[in-house]
């Protein structure tokens, strides 16, 4: 995790790198730091905490400069710190670096550099790199940080500057992101696109293993081997603004009121493709066997359509948390299809997971958000959820664009597997399409839900039961509700309750059942009317009211009633924005939760 920027140009380096780290503070944010070049040499200033504890010491301190590199902390080797924040300088203070990623061998390295007289200011990992650059520089800041980085194992995402070099940045990546820009007299270095979006729309990703240098009005790549590279930029269709709240209290907020819109482009722009082209690059003859990987909300997303998929295509379909898949060993290989899910495209879990399954012979799918992301890139086909920008660190809009996506891709499946006709198919698409109508009936709802969660905000504890498809969307609700509230919440299957979580309901202990029409309701009553023997408070989300519900539950949402493959997108948005609502009455930082970051690029 943790966020880089650099910039070289005519404009105030300060200012742009200050904007660029307010905008990657999602990817960590314990501590965060500058180096300026100014008339006076490098100047560092760090400070622990948020972006705008930075923002002040700079203008506090009063200096300015054309060059400069920033970082925003989440915190791997070392306390968050004043000594342990980026960026760190060798023993001469004249080259200042930053570094997103882990450093595998940096006790090795620390050694070596001790014993040759290097001196060490902090228990960073990074701080090798820094060190391990002042012993290899000659001159050429190019050739010393590919030198530096060549001894280091690990992953790595890195910025340079050096007093004596005013013009250049220096960078390097492997297993970590990097984009650089340039215009006709600047140069702009990021972990990721939203940081400079203010001042280009077209973009170089770096790919692993590469060097480049940033100049003002111009970038120079290398790749691993040391070859130069022709670099060609790469347009991103997101808008500046949509980097902004627009009104909303929190982008979390604004961001759930989207999905309406990240629904209907995911679907509208997947719907223009034909399902020929969209899975052109594929032979899915030999498939017998699909396996999802993804992570957390991704992971969900995952999840529902294991649900959707297996009785749909009549092959074995699994669901699998990447960071377990990945060391597991997988029985994968050339009749497997996996298909990777991941909002950013650059989780290391994931990514591993799908590097380790085409190393075996499997094909993959990405399902991304992030254009040109390392998944993106790494994968036989890809398929974008056109979702946008999403700044909260806990995800919405992209949860339900990956559904409306993985919905897509499975009819997509069906049909090249000759299980659906094309009329069929057309008719699958054209209910899928009600989907964001549905997600704006359910907004619309918002101040029931807030109402529901000024009963519940001081709860300490909460299960979600759901079955079937509301299996995940109950484990997706939970996760919600802890990652931003931080109370402790439990998904379970609704069957599974009675095996061992009944222990936990008493009177005070407030359970969200998930009741839908379309996934086994007299079960599910049946599990409510064990919650309720047991004094539990219930709180029902359904999209069919009997009165037998209605005697059972204490509290009810209702829900518009939809067929089984749109439940996804009547469930999600309210357990959404009641998660929301509880952590926004809790107080709570929404949209940068504690110890969270959105892109999590370390195993
Ligand atoms: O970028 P990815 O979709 O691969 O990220 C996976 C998870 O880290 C992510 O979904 C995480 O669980 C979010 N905080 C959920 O809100």
């Amino acid at each position: 995790m943790c966020g880089i920027v650099g910039y070289v140009g005519p404009k105030r380096a300060e200012e742009i790198l200050l904007s660029g780290l307010a905008r990657l503070e999602y990817r960590g944010y314990d501590s965060a730091g500058v180096a300026l070049l100014t008339p006076n040499g490098l100047r560092l200033i760090r400070q622990v905490g948020k972006i705008s504890n930075l923002a002040q010491a700079v203008q506090e301190a009063g200096i300015t400069g054309n060059l400069g590199i920033g970082h925003t902390r989440w915190a791997t080797h070392g306390l968050p710190t004043e000594e342990n924040a980026h960026p760190h300088c060798d023993c001469t203070g004249k080259i200042a670096l930053v570094h997103n990623g882990i450093i595998e061998n940096h006790r090795e390295l620390r050694e070596e550099l001790l014993s040759r007289g290097h001196r060490f200011r902090s228990q960073t990992d990074t701080e090798v790199l820094v060190h391990l650059v002042e012993e290899e520089y000659r001159g050429d800041l190019v050739e010393a940080v590919r030198r530096a980085v060549a001894r280091a194992v690990g992953a790595y995402a890195i910025a340079v500057v050096h007093v004596d070099h005013p013009q250049e940045i220096v960078a390097a990546r492997l297993g970590s992101p990097l984009v650089a820009a340039a215009t006709p007299d600047e140069g702009f270095l990021a972990s990721d696109v939203p940081a400079l979006l203010p001042y280009a729309r077209a973009f170089y990703f770096l790919e692993e293993g590469e060097v480049a240098q940033i100049l003002p009005g111009g970038l120079r790549v290398w790749d691993r081997h040391g070859r130069p590279k022709e670099v060609r930029l790469r347009e991103v269709p997101w808008d500046p603004l949509s980097a902004e709240k627009a009104g909303f209290r929190h982008f979390m907020e604004k961001e759930i009121h989207e999905q309406p819109r990240a629904i209907a482009d995911t679907l509208r722009s997947e719907l223009s493709t034909p399902w020929e082209e969209g899975l052109s690059g594929l032979d899915l003859s030999p498939v017998e066997h699909i396996c999802l990987v993804a992570c957390g909300t991704s992971y969900h997303a995952a999840l529902v359509a294991e649900y959707l998929w297996e009785p749909l295509l009549g092959l074995p379909v699994s669901a699998e948390i990447a960071s377990e898949f990945r060391y597991k060993n997988p029985a994968v290989g050339e009749k497997t299809l996996v298909v990777a899910v991941s909002q950013s495209g650059e989780t290391i879990d994931t990514l591993m997971a799908v590097r380790g399954a085409k190393a075996k012979g499997a094909q993959v799918i990405g399902v991304v958000n992030v254009v040109g992301s390392a998944l993106a890139r790494e994968a036989h086909a890809v398929f974008y959820t056109r979702a946008g920008l999403e700044i909260g660190v806990a995800a919405t809009k992209t949860f339900t664009a990956q559904i409306a996506a993985l919905e897509l891709l499975g009819l997509w499946l069906a049909r090249a597997r000759g299980l659906l006709r094309e009329e069929e198919l057309r008719q699958a698409k054209e209910r899928l399409s009600r989907a964001p109508r549905l997600v704006e009936e359910v907004l619309e709802l918002a101040p029931q839900i807030e109402a529901l969660a000024q009963k519940f905000y001081t709860y300490p504890n909460f299960l979600y039961l759901g079955r079937g498809l509301l299996y995940p969307l109950a484990l997706e609700g939970a996760l919600k509700l802890k990652e931003i509230s931080y109370i402790h919440a439990e998904g379970y299957a609704a069957g599974e309750m009675k095996h061992g979580p009944i222990a936990l309901i008493h009177e005070a202990m407030p359970v969200v059942v998930l009741y839908s029409a379309q996934e086994l309701p007299e079960k599910v009553l049946s599990n409510m009317q064990e919650v309720r023997a047991r004094r539990g408070i219930l709180l029902v989300l359904a999209d069919h009211v009997n009165p037998e519900v209605e005697e059972l539950a204490d509290h009810l949402l209702r829900l518009p009633p939809s067929s089984r493959e749109l439940l996804p997108f009547t469930f999600t948005p309210a357990l959404q924005l009641f998660a929301y609502h509880v952590a926004r009455l809790k107080g709570t930082d929404v949209d940068q939760p504690r110890n969270l970051a959105k892109t999590v690029t370390v195993e």
